[in-house]
């Protein structure tokens, strides 16, 4: 028997027992005559003790052998310790062993393996099988494995059936590129990896599964980020007879029973709010609304005024700093640092304030104090205040401030990891406008409906369709997003004109969907969460890398296999793509 117990089971009322235990050596403490080693395995720590003139000595002539991460197997009793440890769960016992067998030696570790480690990123990468050993990746993917067990039995519950989906399909599109994999058997023919099963799990309802849920893989090749991988986990879910309401609160459903079973948290009442409120509030479709702060619309106030910058503007947008006239010149320096990194992309920052009961900006030169004063009361702004201000082209701008807004929250320490605040954000546009490409794209996908009311003007005006999706946002991050999809052919033709297709593009490419829906298509309607996601949000951690075992690095790549990777002549040949000249 390799052990009796696990590394993290023994209390003081063991006191006594006769015990076996097996783990890896995190540290050896020698202070001369006694011996500490700490045994640790997924459960927890436990620690042995070595005291000359007590152990056998032979043990401790072994242990000087010793190193970090060895495999021991310990037989001994367990008996009470001198100085307890009250932070470890075992911190009241320590083993005194009769024997101990080394079941396998290791070489020095590149990194500590414990709670906070001395490795960088790229290095604990490489070597990512002995940094999922440490305690916080494996408290991390034991809750993604918790996640897993609560998703599939809810929706089961829900009346939902798991139906898997291939992976060798052809493109199905949600906006990035497709990965894509040669056929052997077809030469110069490829199949894409799915960068989400939403046409499977639509002809899954035109076949009547009714309810269908899907944990799978999607496959992405698009700019990676913290929240976004190459390849990432969805909970993908479709239902047929369904208006967007009800798909609304299947799905609210589905998460607060999560948030309940996994972390033991009740979620408050979700917020809803159309995109172009969203928009308005917060200039992003992705809210965190676990503080207020919200944009302040200052065109009306600041333009027209002979200030070129604002006179140019499509929008004046500030947001105030609570308490924020103290600050000095430096943190305002900061903040304009801030809103000038490409990553937020502002030309610069307006401020205005109270400096000794006297109203303060960087425009004095063009505005006057009665100015001044109404913008900071169209503000709400009070004497402790400070009024910041964007200015510039309208999207650019408004995500800016949105930036800006989330940096004050930070700053603020408004932006609790264990409070929620869930929203869904819904009646996103249709189409968006791309003008490089100079033509039209789906905002969320083109199989997504447009409003009825809306369709008349998909030929003259596809801009100003409203589309019936929606998003469940938790604390500024998007976890999931959906639809009520296009059930009849008719109007699915009229959403891939207004995208661009000819009728033979469309064909060729959903030719088989569009065919389906002329053999009783049911009304039908899902969503997809991000499950790396939902992890992340619930463990705590800005990166959904932190919750998948072997994540790809910022650069879509695996560190640790070294891939992507050349392949061989041969297999290049045998797939008949060209040899590398
Ligand atoms: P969408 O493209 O919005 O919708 O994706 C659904 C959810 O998946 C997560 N997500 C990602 N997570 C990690 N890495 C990525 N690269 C990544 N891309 C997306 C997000 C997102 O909200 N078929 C539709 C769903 C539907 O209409 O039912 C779809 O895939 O959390």
């Amino acid at each position: 028997m390799y052990r009796t117990h696990n590394c993290g089971e023994l209390r003081i009322a063991d006191k006594g027992k006769k015990v076996v235990l097996s783990g890896w050596i995190q540290r050896v403490r020698d202070k001369g005559s006694i011996k500490w080693v700490d045994l640790r395995d997924r459960f927890g720590l436990t620690q042995m003790i070595l005291e000359e003139g007590v152990s056998d000595p032979a043990l401790i002539e072994m242990s000087k052998g010793f190193g970090r991460e060895f495999v021991i197997q310990v037989e001994g009793e367990v008996s009470e310790r001198f100085s307890k440890n009250p932070e470890l769960s075992t911190g009241d016992i320590e083993i005194r062993p009769e024997k101990i067998e080394v079941l396998n030696e290791s070489k020095t570790p590149p990194f500590t393996i414990e709670e906070e480690s001395d490795g960088g990123e790229e290095l604990r990468m490489k070597y990512r099988y002995l940094d999922l050993r440490r305690p916080p990746l494996q408290r991390n993917i034991t809750l993604r494995h918790k996640l897993l067990q609560e998703t599939r039995k809810c929706l089961d519950g829900f009346g939902f059936t798991e139906i898997e989906t291939p992976f060798l399909i052809k493109s199905t599109p949600e906006g990035a590129r497709d990965y894509v994999v040669p056929s052997r058997l077809h030469p110069s023919e490829f199949y894409a990896l799915p960068q989400s099963p939403q046409t499977f799990k639509q002809l899954l309802m035109i076949s009547g599964y009714d309810r269908y849920f899907q944990i799978v893989k999607c496959f992405r090749d698009e700019d990676l980020r913290a929240d976004r991988q190459p390849e990432f986990t969805q909970i993908d879910c479709e239902m047929s007879f369904v208006s967007m309401e009800d798909v609304m609160e299947t799905f609210e459903g589905l998460i607060k029973e999560l948030f309940k079973n996994v972390l033991g948290t009740e979620l408050p009442e979700y917020e809803r709010i159309s995109y172009s409120e969203s928009m308005h509030r917060f200039g992003t479709d992705r809210p965190d609304m676990r503080f207020g702060m919200e944009l302040v619309h200052l065109e009306e106030h600041a333009k027209g005024k002979g200030f070129k910058v604002f006179d140019d503007s499509e929008r004046v947008v500030g947001v105030v700093l609570e308490g924020g006239s103290s600050y000095s010149r430096k943190q305002i320096d900061a903040l304009t640092d801030f809103v000038r990194r490409p990553q937020v992309g502002a030309g610069g920052l307006v401020y205005v304030k109270y400096n000794d009961g006297e109203l303060k900006s960087s425009v004095d030169k063009f505005f006057s104090k009665e100015e001044l004063r109404s913008w900071m009361d169209h503000a709400n702004a009070g004497k402790e205040d400070m009024l910041l201000i964007l200015a510039g082209e309208a999207n650019r701008t408004l995500f800016a401030a949105s930036e800006l807004r989330l940096e004050l929250g930070d700053r603020l320490g408004l932006r609790k990891k264990e409070e929620f605040k869930p929203l869904w954000v819904y009646d996103f546009p249709m189409f968006e406008y791309d003008e490089e490409g100079k033509r039209f794209n789906a905002i969320h996908h083109p199989f997504t409906s447009p409003k009825k009311e809306h369709l008349a003007l998909i030929e003259t005006d596809p801009g100003s369709l409203l589309a019936n999706a929606y998003d469940m946002v938790i604390n500024g991050v998007e976890v999931g997003g959906g639809s009520v999809r296009i059930h009849k052919r008719d109007v699915q033709e009229k959403v891939f004109k207004a995208l661009g297709l000819t009728e033979e593009e469309a064909n060729e490419k959903f030719g088989f969907l569009m065919e389906a829906l002329e053999y009783g298509a049911p009304p039908h309607g899902g969503i997809a969460f991000g499950f790396d996601r939902l992890c992340s949000i619930m463990g705590g951690s800005e990166s959904i890398r932190d919750y998948i075992a072997f994540p790809k690095n910022n650069a879509a790549r695996d560190v640790m296999l070294n891939s992507p990777s050349m392949i061989s002549e041969e297999q290049l040949k045998e797939l008949n793509l060209k040899v590398r000249g």
